[in-house]
């Protein structure tokens, strides 16, 4: 373990979305001393709404830009201490139906950073997937640090050379770097394309939950909270040029969790629509965490039995939030997809 190190001031890529947005109020709440500077170019996945409160506050700034657009870059990167990577394409469907921007984005939006970073010797933080190591079967051993790339949509293809870019330039030039690869977050401010936002408020709406093939594909839930705890003890305590497997230790089949939180909101079975099945569906995702337990002491701390709850209470208490959400191009993409 290196020693621990303190940062003053963040440079945050993509704070306006569900992961970047959570993870600025935790640093923010955590470190009195800490500066936060958000970088987002607001896209339909961004909303200044998330960080509302902290509007006003010396600590907390937002600037509006791309991450494609060195000359946003440049100047933040050169006045930040550290960068921490979120901004990206984030959703699969979205990648299957318009692959072009996932690239733009995800990778050519990582080496303008990645470039920037170099040009100012600063340490990079970079967020990504457990999607790049392809699927598994059920009774296979979860993803580990060591296991082979295999991503399997455009999504995942795109966060995977992101994060060979990442390593390129630590080899190459010595960037000091870190990256995470994650599962499945759920929590406040998840967008709802995602399938637990989507059927939470589908539920609240009266609506029917759509649920891809037969249901069985397993996904390992994260607790958003977690995550942000896990990408904190990384750039405290994390050894430059690692990387770190964070999962949730909650694997579910999707049908689980649409019935469980079909139970929550007292309804019935009636609100399940099966539909057609994603394209090259990943049947099966799981995260071997033990190298961040072992060298970082981080493990998840909230199961789906308290982070459900949690998040289905969230989606009621703000419902003002996501019915916003919910409109405008919102609905022409859930026509596009769901064919309503
Ligand atoms: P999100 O879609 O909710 O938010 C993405 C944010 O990035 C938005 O605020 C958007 O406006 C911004 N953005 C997009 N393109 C941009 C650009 N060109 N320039 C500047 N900002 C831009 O995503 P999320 O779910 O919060 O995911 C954050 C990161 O975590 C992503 O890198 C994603 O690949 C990764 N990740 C997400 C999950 C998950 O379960 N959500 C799991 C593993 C990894
Ligand atoms: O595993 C980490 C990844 O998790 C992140 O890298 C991605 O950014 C994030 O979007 C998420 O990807 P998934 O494709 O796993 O998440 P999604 O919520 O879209 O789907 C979860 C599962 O639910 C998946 O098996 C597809 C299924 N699903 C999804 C939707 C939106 C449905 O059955 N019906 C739906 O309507």
């Amino acid at each position: 373990m290196t020693k621990e190190k303190s940062f003053m001031k963040l440079l945050i890529t993509g704070g306006a979305g569900f992961i970047g947005s959570n993870f600025i109020h935790y640093i923010l709440k955590k470190y009195p001393d800490y500066q936060v500077v958000n970088l987002d170019a607001l896209t339909y996945a961004g909303n200044l709404e998330n960080l509302k409160v902290w509007e006003g506050d010396e600590r907390y700034r937002f600037v509006k830009g791309d991450i494609t657009d060195m000359t946003a870059v440049g100047p933040l990167m050169e006045e930040c201490d550290v960068v921490v990577h979120f901004a990206a394409e984030s959703h699969v469907d979205r990648s299957i139906m318009d692959p072009g921007v996932f690239i733009e984005t995800n990778v050519r939006g990582t080496l303008v950073l990645l470039e920037a970073a170099r040009k100012y010797d600063k340490r990079f933080h970079h967020i990504s997937t457990d999607e790049v190591f392809g699927a598994l079967e059920p009774g296979d051993k979860p993803f580990n640090e060591e296991t082979p790339y295999d991503p399997r949509s455009p999504y995942s293809a795109s966060k995977a050379s992101a994060d060979h870019l990442v390593r390129a330039y630590f080899h190459t030039y010595g960037l000091p770097i870190t990256i995470s690869n994650c599962s499945n977050n759920y929590g406040p401010y998840h967008f709802p394309e995602k399938l637990i936002p989507l059927a939470v408020t589908n539920l609240l709406e009266g609506k029917k939950v759509p649920v891809y093939g037969d249901g069985l594909q397993v996904r390992d839930w994260l607790f958003v909270e977690d995550h942000c705890k896990a990408i904190d003890v990384i750039l405290h305590q994390g050894k430059i040029g690692e990387t770190y497997c964070i999962g949730g230790g909650s694997e579910r089949e999707n049908i689980w969790i649409v019935k469980k939180l079909i139970e929550m909101l007292s309804k019935d079975e009636s609100s399940i629509e099966y539909v057609e099945d994603r394209p090259g569906h990943d049947r099966r995702y799981a995260m071997n965490y033990s190298k961040i337990e072992r060298e970082l002491g981080w493990r998840p701390e909230t199961n789906l039995e308290v982070g459900l709850p949690k998040t289905v209470e969230w989606f009621r208490e703000n419902e003002s939030w996501w019915k916003g959400v919910k409109s405008g191009d919102y609905q022409k993409y859930y026509e596009k997809q769901y064919g309503k």
